[in-house]
C-alpha cells in the first residue's frame, strides 16, 4: 500500500466550547429518546417483566442513570455518590435480566427523580471539566461513551417495546421506499489489504481499536440485506426441516427449542403474518428479515449455496475506498449520517425496503451497511491485535471467546451516536428479540475473478 492516509477525527477542530455543546446535545438527544420510550406506557407497564430475556423497562432507566453517576459525576466529575445505596441493583453483572423484577427497584417516580438529577450534575461536570489531560476526558469521550450507553439501552428498550403485548403505543412515518432503477444483486470487493478498525475516532469504545491492516481475499457481497421475500422462499422450500443447511449447534437449537420460523412470524391461509410494535401485518416481501438468529442466518446462507461474510469482509465492504485505498468513517464517507444516508435513530419502526437509501451506498455500491437491520457475521468476538481495555473490562473485553458472534451496522432501532463504520456488537447465535437480519457473502468460482 502506498503511504497510509490519516484517519479522520470529526471532532478535532472544535473548540472546547463547540465540543462542549457537541457532548450536551448528544446526552439531551439520547434522554429524549429514553423519555419518550418510557413515558408510552404506564406505571404498571414500566415495572412488568415483558419477557424473561429483558428487564422491566423502569430498570434499565434507572440503570442508564446510574451507570451516568458513576462515571460522569464520580469518576469525571469527582464528586459525592448521589446514591451509592443503589450501585448494586443496577449493576448489570450482578444480577442477571430474568431476576431483576425481584430487587427493590426504584419506583417509576423515583427513577425518574433520579435520572433527572444525575443529568443536572453531569451537565455541571460538562461545563467545568478540562477536556484533555486525562484520557478519559480527551474529545469529551466519557460523555460520547454514556451517550452511547444510553442509546444502547434505548435500543434495547425499544426490544422490549417489540416483546410486550397489547395495542400499539409507539408510531412513526413509514420509511421512504426503495427507488425504482435496478441495481447488481451482489458487487465483487476486490482483494487485498485494507485498515480495519480505528485509533483517530475520538468515541470510538475499546474494541473497535486499535487501527490495523487486514488482508481480505477477493470475495462476492449481496448489494441489501436478505429480504422477507427470500427467506420465505427458504422456508417454504422446507429449509428448516432440513438438517443439510444447519450447523450441528444451529441444528440442535433449531429442533430444541421448535423453532419453524423468525420470532414474532406466523403462517396464516394466505401467507405469512407478523407482529410488530403491536401491529399485526402481512410480512412485507422487500424488507430486509428481522428477529432471525445467527444459526437462521447461517442456514440461510447455506441453503443459497453462500455463507456470511466475516467481520473483516463486512468492514471492508463498508469502509474501503478503491480510489484512494482509504478506510472511511462511513460507507458514504466520513460525514456523520443524515436521514439521507440511513435508516437509523427509531426515525422509522421498520427497515427500509432492500436497495433503499442509494445516497448511503459505499464505493463499491453496497447498500444499508449502516441502519435497518444489525447483521449477523461469521466471527467470533475477540480483542484485535493491540487491544487494551479502557476504561472498564467489563464494557467488552470480558465477552471476548466463541460464545458471541459479531453483529455490525446498526438497525432502525440504532441511533447514530451508537454506530460506525467500525462500531462492533455482539451476542449469543441464539438471540433474536434484537432486530437483526444478514447479508450473505461467497467466494468467487474459478475464474470468475481475474
Ligand atoms: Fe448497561
Amino acid at each position: 500500500m502506498s503511504a497510509p492516509v490519516p484517519e479522520y477525527n470529526p471532532l478535532r477542530e472544535l473548540s472546547p466550547q463547540d465540543l462542549r455543546a457537541h457532548a450536551a446535545e448528544a446526552l439531551t438527544r439520547a434522554r429524549a429518546r429514553s423519555v419518550a420510550l418510557t413515558d408510552a406506557v404506564d406505571d404498571e407497564d414500566l415495572v412488568r417483566q415483558h419477557s424473561k430475556l429483558m428487564s422491566p423497562l423502569v430498570w434499565d432507566l434507572a440503570h442508564i442513570g446510574s451507570q451516568e453517576e458513576l462515571w460522569l459525576v464520580r469518576d469525571v466529575g469527582g464528586r459525592e455518590a448521589l446514591r451509592p445505596d443503589i450501585d448494586d441493583i443496577y449493576d448489570a453483572f450482578q444480577h442477571a435480566r430474568a431476576d431483576r423484577p425481584e430487587l427493590p427497584l426504584l419506583s417509576p417516580a423515583e427513577a425518574r427523580r433520579y435520572v433527572r438529577e444525575v443529568r443536572d450534575k453531569a451537565f455541571d461536570v460538562l461545563e467545568k471539566v478540562p477536556l484533555e489531560g486525562r484520557r478519559i476526558t480527551d474529545s469529551a469521550f466519557a460523555f460520547g461513551m454514556i451517550t452511547q450507553h444510553e442509546q444502547q439501552h434505548d435500543e434495547t428498550m425499544l426490544a422490549t417495546h417489540q416483546l410486550r403485548t397489547g395495542d400499539p403505543v409507539l408510531s412513526a412515518p413509514e420509511p421512504p421506499r426503495a427507488p425504482a432503477g435496478g441495481y447488481p444483486a451482489e458487487v465483487l470487493v476486490p482483494g487485498g489489504p485494507f485498515v480495519m478498525g480505528t485509533t483517530a475516532e475520538p468515541w470510538a469504545l475499546d474494541n473497535e481499536r486499535p487501527a490495523h491492516e487486514v488482508v481480505v481475499d477477493a470475495f462476492f457481497l449481496d448489494t441489501t440485506p436478505v429480504t422477507c421475500g427470500a427467506y420465505v422462499e427458504f422456508l417454504e422450500s422446507g429449509g428448516y426441516a432440513e438438517e443439510r443447511w444447519w450447523s450441528p449447534a444451529g441444528w440442535r437449537y433449531r429442533t430444541e427449542h421448535g423453532i419453524t420460523a423468525p420470532r414474532f412470524w406466523k403462517r396464516a391461509q394466505d401467507g405469512w403474518w407478523r407482529t410488530r410494535f403491536g401491529v399485526h401485518e402481512r410480512v412485507p416481501a422487500a424488507e430486509p428479515v428481522v428477529h432471525v438468529s445467527f444459526h437462521e442466518a447461517e442456514a440461510y446462507a447455506a441453503w443459497a449455496g453462500k455463507r456470511l461474510p466475516t467481520e473483516a469482509e463486512w468492514e471492508k465492504a463498508a469502509r474501503f475506498d478503491p480510489a484512494s485505498g482509504r478506510s472511511r468513517r462511513y460507507p458514504w464517507g466520513d460525514e456523520d449520517p443524515t436521514a439521507e444516508h440511513a435508516n437509523l435513530g427509531q426515525r422509522h419502526l421498520r427497515p427500509a425496503e432492500a436497495g433503499a437509501y442509494p445516497a448511503g451506498a459505499s464505493p463499491l455500491g453496497v447498500r444499508q451497511l449502516i441502519g435497518d437491520v444489525w447483521e449477523w457475521t461469521s466471527t467470533d468476538f475477540h480483542g484485535y491485535p493491540g487491544f487494551a481495555a479502557f476504561p472498564y473490562r467489563e464494557y467488552s473485553e470480558v465477552f471476548f471467546g466463541p460464545e458471541y458472534k459479531v453483529l455490525r451496522g446498526g438497525s432502525f432501532g440504532t441511533d447514530a451516536a451508537a454506530v460506525r463504520g467500525t462500531f462492533r456488537n455482539w451476542d449469543y447465535p441464539i438471540r433474536r428479540q434484537i432486530f437483526s437480519g444478514f447479508r450473505c457473502a461467497r467466494d468467487p468460482l474459478p475464474g470468475e475473478v481475474a
